[in-house]
């Protein structure tokens, strides 16, 4: 499929899987090599990293905790509304080094809001990989230390992203067509 409509909304194929799947083992063998001798609690952010951290989870050679926190921001919109609301199930990071797995990190509330509330249950240490970028959207200074493509302001679903609930089951990204290059 070269293109999709969502909510009447046009969107164009941006990676494909296969160009996806290259950098996700470009950025898995990096954190297998940095996160070796760490015990890393791996914090998957719910719903959109899902795919992202499945297939980065397959490369990583040694034992690792897997954890889940959800994270919610958007609604509907295809701007994020500023508000965040974070689940944390029943995460337990104190005294272990956490690598968060994002979908995407936009104007970066999200994830700074994320890091505030670990870094109160005193884990030992906190790094972020995320898969998809937008510098030109940030509102707040974040630091990550593994990121897939920086890409300029576009609106994109798929591989675990989704726009009002949809589209998270398509195996490529795909970007508004309107949307600014
Ligand atoms: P931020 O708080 O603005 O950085 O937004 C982060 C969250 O919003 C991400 O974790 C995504 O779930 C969602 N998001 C941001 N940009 C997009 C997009 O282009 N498509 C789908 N979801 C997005
Ligand atoms: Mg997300």
């Amino acid at each position: 499929m070269d293109s999709i409509k969502i909510n009447n909304k046009k969107f164009v194929k941006f990676l494909s899987n296969k160009e996806i799947q290259i950098k996700v083992s470009e950025i898995a063998k990096k954190i297998d090599e940095d996160f070796k001798d760490k015990n890393p609690v791996i914090l998957v952010v719910l719903t959109g990293s899902i795919f992202f951290a499945t297939d980065l989870l397959k490369d990583i050679s040694y034992d690792c905790n897997i954890q889940l926190i959800s994270a919610k921001s958007y609604g509907d919109k295809m701007e994020s509304s500023g508000k965040v609301k974070i689940d944390k199930h029943n995460l337990n990071i104190r005294d272990r080094n956490v690598l968060i797995i994002e979908d995407i990190v936009d104007t970066g509330i999200t994830l700074n809001s994320i890091l505030n509330n670990l870094r109160k249950m005193k884990p030992l240490s906190i790094k972020t990989a995320t898969l998809l970028s937008k510098p030109s959207k940030r509102i707040v200074t974040v630091d990550v230390e593994y990121t897939g493509f920086e890409i300029s302001d576009k609106f994109v679903v798929g591989y675990g992203m989704d726009y009002a609930e949809y589209g998270r089951n398509l195996q490529d990204i795909y970007v508004l067509e309107d949307s600014n290059e």
